[in-house]
């Protein structure tokens, strides 16, 4: 985050960090100009050390930067942690994503007599701008010279204490947002950190350089031509923002799954007609006609969304649908095409690997939809077209509402596609409309179980390894359950599609690996009960997830965990929720760090 003109910076800063620690926080500082210099305070650890050791000042400071860490090149400590300084401190660079190209330039500056302190790409910053400076340029002019020999994925943020009362940033690859408000000017990775101050917004596009003075901003191209940039005005409300009195955002997040998945639905349902519409096929007007095949792109909850989106495309459209890691995608022969549909899916819309695939995928002329959580994102602004996911921002690092507003969003598209090819009919829909505005209701009755699912949760906390198993459309369930799993309490979670575990996985059971099921109604549910058995037959522990009251699965688990029946192909949305809720509660008696997990950010923006 950056700030000119604003008093009592530091404490700007740190408040603004602290709405931008979920995306990487293992380590932080400062540099903020005072008294003729710089101001320069990094601590390793959680943002709340680098709070505590400004707390022994008054706040002060009108002009610096901010700066959490998820480390790239060199461990997590205070030496590695940003800003990085030139030799005599006059220039502070904080950056975000990866300079690729900082190896050679580090030798060329070595030779010079260059002392670096760090093990990090960002330090050649400081010590390039540093030298452009000495050349006569003003800071402007240092940063956006020094940009044009970079390469690689990144934003990087710059004041320099020779320059009072300016703050310099680029953006390439990486977000960066400027905040405009009266008598003082902003910049930050994410909207968040900028509604305290102000609601009128201005996203910057790759190869803006943008020069902040309390008075206003002036955005040019890295060859240095004036360019203009809309500015929007935001209308979250920053209370949603906060946990609620919940103990964990995730928590909160799970709980909020029956609105968000309505609010998804509410523009998009048509009460008088009982009908469908996603603006967003609108959008792609002729193109969408010459569309033969779809593929979805997204990294992991949002690729098991894509998942379950197959199952929902190929059932009610017929379209043949791929999906694939984003990271994967960009390196593969067929990376789209005019008539192949791309689809990434991204809760933050920054995540390096899918806006990667997207530009791929662009480059190759194929239509974008993308399904997309944080409005005016990367992944937004760059599609064609957005089907908007309405959860609202989601600050834990484990997605939950997210995905299920993703579930509902496929679902949604299918059945749009199915109308406009014809192969629904209005009466079709109208059909499926009515369980999907209900799910909420089921979800709900899900959610009504927490406390049965805690004592669950308590019982196997300490064991050191999860098989998950569903089939069809709750295989990427999970996986999603292993994900979560994973993610929160560190224990090793695999899952597989239940028909696989005989092909291996099936050597691994035994008493200290419990084995979660989903075994709800639908076409495959034989099949599972008797993958149970299998499970059984070698002295595994199985914990089911089954419709309420379904004594079979009761006789066979050793734990069930019920939800309401509903159709199979909304089952998903109802079955994720005792998952999220083992994960949460398992993780929560381990003591473990729910809303930032070690190693993890909640948007992964370098490749
Ligand atoms: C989900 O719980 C994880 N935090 C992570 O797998 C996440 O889904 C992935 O990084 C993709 O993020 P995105 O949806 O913002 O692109």
């Amino acid at each position: 985050m950056g700030v000119a003109g604003k008093p009592g910076a530091s404490r700007v800063l740190i408040e603004g960090l602290k709405t931008l620690e979920y995306r990487g926080y293992d380590s932080a500082g400062v540099a903020i100009q005072h008294e003729g210099g710089l101001v320069v305070l990094r601590r390793a650890g959680k943002l709340a050390e680098l709070e505590a050791a400004l707390a022994e000042l008054e706040p002060f400071g009108t002009t610096g930067m901010g700066h959490t860490r998820w480390a790239t090149h060199g461990p997590p400590t205070e030496q590695n942690a940003h800003p990085h300084v030139d030799t005599h401190e006059r220039v502070a660079v904080v950056h975000n994503g990866i300079i690729e190209n900082h190896e050679a330039m580090r030798r060329e500056l070595e030779a010079t007599g260059c002392r670096f302190r760090s093990d990090t790409d960002t330090e050649v910053l400081a010590h390039l701008i540093s030298e452009r400076i000495k050349a006569g340029d003003d800071l402007s002019e240092a940063v956006r010279v020094t940009a044009q020999r970079l390469e690689g994925a990144y934003a990087f943020v710059v004041v320099s204490a020779d320059h009072p009362d300016t703050v310099v940033g680029v953006r390439h690859f990486s977000p960066l947002v400027v905040g405009l408000a009266e008598g003082a000017s902003f910049l930050a990775s994410d909207i968040p950190a900028l509604l305290p101050h102000t609601r009128s917004v201005m996203p910057l596009e790759d190869g803006d350089v943008v020069t902040l003075r309390p008075d206003g901003v002036s955005v040019c191209d890295v060859d240095g031509a004036a360019v203009e940039r809309p500015t929007r005005t935001i209308d979250w409300d920053p209370v949603r923002i906060q946990k609620g009195g919940y103990k964990h955002f995730m928590m909160k997040e799970i709980e909020e799954q029956p609105a968000a998945i309505a609010a998804t639905m509410a523009s998009r349902l048509d009460d008088a007609t009982g009908s469908i519409h996603m603006d967003a096929l609108d959008a792609l007007g002729d193109r969408l006609r010459a569309v033969t095949r779809m593929t979805f792109v997204a990294c992991g909850t949002s690729w098991h969304a894509g998942l379950a989106g197959k199952f929902y495309i190929e059932n009610i459209v017929g379209m043949p649908v791929g999906v694939d890691y984003a990271s994967e995608f960009r390196y593969r022969s067929i990376r789209g095409g005019p008539d192949h549909l791309i689809v990434p899916i991204t809760q933050s819309g920054e995540t390096a690997d899918t806006l990667g695939a997207l530009r791929d995928a662009k480059a190759e002329g194929s239509p974008l939809i993308s399904i997309c959580n944080v409005p005016e994102s990367s992944a937004a602004r760059e599609s064609d077209a957005v089907i908007q996911t309405e959860a609202g921002p989601e600050i834990g690092v484990a997605s939950t509402k997210a995905f299920t507003t993703q579930l509902v969003a496929l679902y949604m598209l299918a059945l749009d596609l199915g109308l406009r090819r014809g192969v629904l009919s209005h009466d079709d829909v109208e059909a499926r409309i009515t369980p999907l505005r209900r799910v909420r209701y089921a979800m709900e009755g899900a959610l009504r179980q927490a406390a049965l699912v805690k004592e669950v949760a308590h019982r196997y906390a300490d064991a050191q390894d999860f098989l998950f198993l569903g089939r069809g459309v709750n295989y990427p369930i999970a996986l999603e359950g292993a994900l979560k799993l994973k993610e929160i309490s560190y224990i090793h979670a695999e899952g597989y599609p239940a028909g696989e575990m005989k092909h291996g996985p099936i050597a691994l059971i035994d008493a200290s690996m419990p084995v979660v099921t989903i075994a709800t109604p639908g076409r495959v549910y034989e099949k599972v009960l008797s993958n149970i058995e299998e499970v059984r037959a070698r002295d595994g522990v199985i914990i089911a997830v089954c419709a309420e009251g379904d004594e079979r699965v009761r006789a066979l688990a050793d734990e069930v965990l019920e939800v309401p029946a509903v159709d199979e192909d909304l089952s998903p949305l109802v079955n994720v929720v005792p998952l999220q809720l083992l994960a949460y509660y398992i993780a929560e008696k381990r003591g473990c760090d729910i809303d930032q997990p070690r190693n993890l950010a909640k948007s992964v923006t370098v490749e």
